[in-house]
């Protein structure tokens, strides 16, 4: 790698977060999620600084018995320098569960209901000032921080929870370089227009302080170009993704993250799963079909659910022959809408498995747990894999479970993932909102010629090997340089 200067990323969620067991030893679980997979092969590839908020109360001690100074934590035989940052509780519960959250991250996947949702009061008002803007500051001091006597340092940052951060740094440190990754959909200008016009352009103007803004798609860069130019009035070139603000060019660049392979394949042999594995086949019917996601509003559950249930009314012949497993992990539960959902989702499955059930067949199994390694059994033996996100910034279970299946499985993909930009070709795309073709999917899935599978399924592996994390962070790396010495020579 080019770049050798030293490396500080920074998110909200870090590698591990710390708890108490009920013997009251301090436990440290790695954080879910794809950005946690993403920098953990960062850090594997690169040393790097990382800093990140403390989420929890055990994670508040952590970071105050470290005084503000870097420690080491080792997780799943990954070494991760770390830095905590602890801000005041009440700053971080309006950062998290009133902005980031539901507001940011419901803009970006065009969450809304829009003509109930979402309400600007002075309870959100109040939370982006001294909220949302104050946990970026306290993260952007830890930043600076941790720069300080680094000639031209160069900081990495990620995702929607830190939008007015690079603004901050940039202004203590211009002659820092600021890479900023975002995880989930760049989402198009009218959606934007749901933020009061102060909030939007605060966070445009410090995004506009990066060097570099990458995306995980095509698309999403040219939604946000297409955003600076229509909210911003900027210049924008869409041919070299690029614009420019205050004099300085910002390069806007898609790079793909694809799956931790080495992890990936190793629990995947791994004597855990194989137990797992062993306990699936004890159960299994003809046919498995699984999704795993966080429990998420994005993931579209319900309509999955909708989808299988139309499915079983249209072909009883498979009545018994066929189980759902939802493997969904708890997510954000604080926030009203996602234990919501969570419950929508119970009285969902309850409603499906009653009307098809029998005595001895539970068409959905639903399981609601984190748990990798009975993830990456489930993975090695679905035969439908079902992604059928509304909108979702990549989804690397699209890309994990085909890795590792052994069954010639068959992938069900939202058009609206960006995994689907590489992967379409050879899966079963579908619209996540029509039902209809997605209970017509499953029927084709679960009847598709085998040769016709194994095509298709030996494709996936293909171009999902075919990148490792190491070349997500590679392209961004050389990005990085081809700009500094571009802006050195200019200089
Ligand atoms: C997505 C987001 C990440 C986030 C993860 C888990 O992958 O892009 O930024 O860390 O979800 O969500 P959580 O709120 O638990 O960090």
């Amino acid at each position: 790698m080019g770049d050798q200067r030293p490396l500080t990323i920074v998110s909200n969620r870090g590698p591990a977060e710390f708890g108490l067991d009920e013997a009251g030893n301090r436990t440290a679980r790695r954080g879910g999620g794809g950005l946690v997979t993403a920098l953990t092969g960062l850090v594997t590839h690169r040393r790097a600084l990382w800093i990140a908020s403390a989420m929890t109360d055990e994670d508040n001690k952590v970071a105050a018995e470290s005084g503000g100074e870097p420690t080491t934590i080792e997780l799943d035989g990954v070494e991760y320098d770390v830095c905590m940052v602890d801000s005041d509780p009440e700053a971080y519960d309006r950062f998290y569960n009133v902005i980031a959250n539901p507001i940011l991250w419901f803009i970006q996947h065009y969450l809304w209901d829009l003509s109930n949702a979402p309400d600007i009061r002075r309870t959100e008002v109040e939370a982006w000032e001294e909220g949302y803007k104050v946990v970026n500051a306290d993260i952007a001091e830890a930043v600076v921080r941790s720069i300080e006597g680094q000639d031209e340092p160069l900081v990495m940052l990620h995702d929607y929870h830190l939008y007015t951060c690079p603004g901050l740094i940039r202004q203590a440190r211009p002659d820092a370089f600021l890479q900023y990754f975002v995880h989930i959909p760049w989402s198009q200008p009218d959606s934007w227009r749901i933020l009061p016009n102060r909030w939007r352009e605060e966070i445009y103007r410090s995004m506009l302080a990066n060097d570099i803004i990458g995306f995980h798609t095509t698309a999403y860069c040219r939604n946000f170009l297409q955003c600076c130019r229509e909210l911003m009035e900027l210049e924008t070139d869409y041919e070299r993704g690029a614009v420019t603000y205050e004099g300085r060019e910002v390069w806007v660049r898609a790079y793909p993250l694809s799956i931790d392979a080495d992890r990936l394949y190793s629990t995947a042999e791994s004597d855990a799963v194989e137990e797992y594995e062993r306990e699936i086949l004890r159960r299994r019917r003809d046919h498995l079909i699984l999704r795993v996601d966080r429990a998420d509003l994005s993931k579209n559950v319900l309509r999955g659910f909708t989808a299988f249930d139309t499915f079983l009314e249209m072909h009883p012949e498979f009545r018994e022959k066929v189980t759902f497993i939802a493997h969904l992990q708890p997510s954000r539960l604080d926030v009203p809408e996602y234990a919501e959902y969570m419950e929508r989702i119970e009285a969902l499955v309850a409603v499906v498995n009653h009307r098809h059930g029998t005595t001895d067949w539970m068409p959905i199994d639903l399981r609601i747990y984190e748990n990798f390694p009975e993830a990456v059994a489930r993975y090695k033996q679905f035969d439908l894999l079902i992604v059928n996100s509304l909108f979702d910034g990549m989804n690397l279970v699209a890309k994990e479970a085909p890795a590792v299946n052994t069954r010639d499985g068959v992938v069900m993909l939202s058009e609206n993932t960006g995994a689907h930009e590489e992967l379409g070709d050879c899966t079963l795309s579908v619209n996540p909102f029509d039902i209809q073709e997605q209970a017509d999917t499953i029927h084709r899935a679960l009847t598709m010629d085998p040769e016709e599978k194994s095509l298709r399924a030996s494709r996936l592996k293909q171009i999902i090997s075919s990148r490792d994390p190491g070349d997500w962070i590679d392209e961004q790396v050389a990005d990085i340089a081809t700009k500094t010495a571009q802006t050195r020579a200019a200089a």
